[in-house]
């Protein structure tokens, strides 16, 4: 209707051909073509600031969280509804955000194919290679699941979201992850950890009823604390990276608003999640790359020639687990934005409890892809990494009947093979 309205304003610029007809004293001529110019002048000069009153006035939904994407209209409703609709009862309605991720491509399929309504929300940022971002798209749209394109820094479209849905749970995986694309960028992790994070409870708060909100926090939180394993008490004051400080600040922030608004709130700090679809910016993932391909891989030793180990966990471990803390989680005591009661708060590990010598890791790759690797044994860097992680998961297990049940090898072997199909050809360059 606006394109519409702008065409017909372009349909009035006086254009008749006969008016313009050359005239034999070039006097005339020339007012008259200046009375045309400032004619024509007057009516761009309209168009214009036609087209500039719509980029800035027009209601946001129009173009989206600044960029040129549309969310709105009918059509759009009608696909967030029916992604969002139960197929069957008892079940949840849940908002997933960062849904074209890694960890909530899974989560998401995983609650549609139970019968719970599922709504994805993800801005599609080109940390890593967005195509990737794409496919796992692809996925969910034949798993049934619609992804909003959108920022969950925009307010506008996360009210017209609760408008539209009556959210039972909120999944809410969308952050900047990665520890060291920090010292590039990290108004980025301000931008979604910190500002879309209240942004997104304080939409959550003031929907009547609440949603009950579950969400991921890291073990990055634990930083330099070496006690181990990492237990839910042990301290969280050190961290070793903005990622890690923002994380942190998650979860005290939102310990505020169950506090003063009533919302129940789970935190689940995940431990390096792996598997198919998983995050290429991640060393399992590069590492495959650059085996097949032939080129060197870093291993780092700590600086006391340590070795650095991670407690890797299988990303169906993190789905049930998630899976558990949404079921698990208590309704909202809130509504419209006033308490009326305590509500629940809780914090879970969600590891494997095994950590793994990254040079282990190499030794399952190499033999999984039957490629021998270019090892290059490095010192560790001190840019936001830590050297170990391990979890205490006997508070997950007690309360959510979580347990991980996949070893490295068998999850990088799942790993292997959906890389291998996913991007056929990388095998022959490594030889
Ligand atoms: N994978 C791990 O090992 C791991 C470990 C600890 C914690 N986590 C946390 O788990 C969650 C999921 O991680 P993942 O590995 O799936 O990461 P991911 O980067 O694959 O997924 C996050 C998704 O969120 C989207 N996103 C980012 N900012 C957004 C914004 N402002 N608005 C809308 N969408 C946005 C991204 O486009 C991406 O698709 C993140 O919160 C991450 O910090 C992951
Ligand atoms: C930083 O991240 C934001 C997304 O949050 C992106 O829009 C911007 O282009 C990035 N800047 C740089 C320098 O990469
Ligand atoms: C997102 O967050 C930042 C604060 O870090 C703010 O300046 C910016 O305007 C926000 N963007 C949107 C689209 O709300
Ligand atoms: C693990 O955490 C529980 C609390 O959830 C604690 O009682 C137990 O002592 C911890 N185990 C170790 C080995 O630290």
């Amino acid at each position: 209707m606006l394109q519409l309205k702008a065409v017909s304003h372009i349909d009035d610029i006086p254009s008749t051909p006969g008016k313009f007809k050359l005239e034999k004293s070039p006097y005339v001529n020339r007012l008259r073509f200046h009375y045309f110019q400032s004619r024509l002048a007057i009516w761009s000069s309209f168009l214009i600031a036609f087209f500039l009153f719509f980029f800035f006035f027009s209601s946001r939904p129009f173009f989206g969280s600044g960029s040129l994407k549309q969310w709105g209209g009918p059509d759009w409703e009608r696909r967030v509804s029916k992604s969002a609709r139960l197929h069957s009862e008892p079940g949840l309605i849940v908002l997933v955000t960062g849904a074209a991720g890694f960890v909530g491509t899974h989560v998401s399929v995983a609650l549609k194919r139970r019968g719970d309504g599922v709504l994805g929300l993800d801005n599609f940022n080109h940390y890593y290679d967005p195509q990737l971002k794409r496919a796992r798209q692809k996925l969910l749209e034949k798993a049934g699941v619609f992804v909003v394109e959108g920022d969950i820094n925009d307010s506008a479209l996360l009210r017209k979201l609760f408008d539209v849905v009556p959210f039972t749970h909120v999944m809410h995986l969308a952050a900047q992850a990665g520890v060291r694309y920090a010292m590039k960028n990290s108004s980025s992790y301000v931008n979604s950890n910190i500002a879309g994070f209240v942004n997104l409870l304080e939409v959550c708060k003031s929907t009547d009823p609440q949603p009950a909100f579950v969400w991921a926090s890291s073990s990055s939180v634990y930083g330099l604390n070496s006690k181990v394993p990492f237990s839910e008490k042990d301290r969280t004051d050190q961290p070793a990276s903005l990622y890690a400080a923002t994380k942190k600040a998650g979860e005290e922030i939102a310990h505020t608003y169950n506090h003063i608004y009533g919302l129940s709130i789970t935190g689940l700090r995940f431990f390096t999640v792996y598997g198919p679809w998983g995050r290429p910016d991640m060393a399992y993932f590069f590492f495959t790359k650059d085996i097949l391909k032939g080129k060197p891989i870093p291993i780092f030793e700590a600086s006391d020639h340590g070795s650095v180990a991670r407690d890797f966990t299988y990303i169906d471990d993190i789905v049930k687990g998630c899976l558990a803390a949404l079921d698990t989680a208590k309704k909202s005591t809130g509504s419209g934005g006033k308490k009326k009661g305590p509500a629940q708060f809780r914090i879970f590990n969600l590891g494997n409890t095994s950590p793994v010598p990254v040079a282990e890791l190499v030794s399952i790759l190499e033999k999984l892809l039957k490629v021998k690797a270019k090892r290059k044994v490095l010192p560790m860097p001190r840019n936001g990494d830590v050297k170990f992680t391990h979890a205490n998961i006997s508070l997950a297990h007690k309360e959510l009947g979580y347990r991980p049940t996949t070893d490295l090898e068998t999850g990088l072997r799942k790993f292997v093979r959906w890389y291998l199909n996913f991007y056929p050809g990388s095998k022959k360059s490594g030889g």
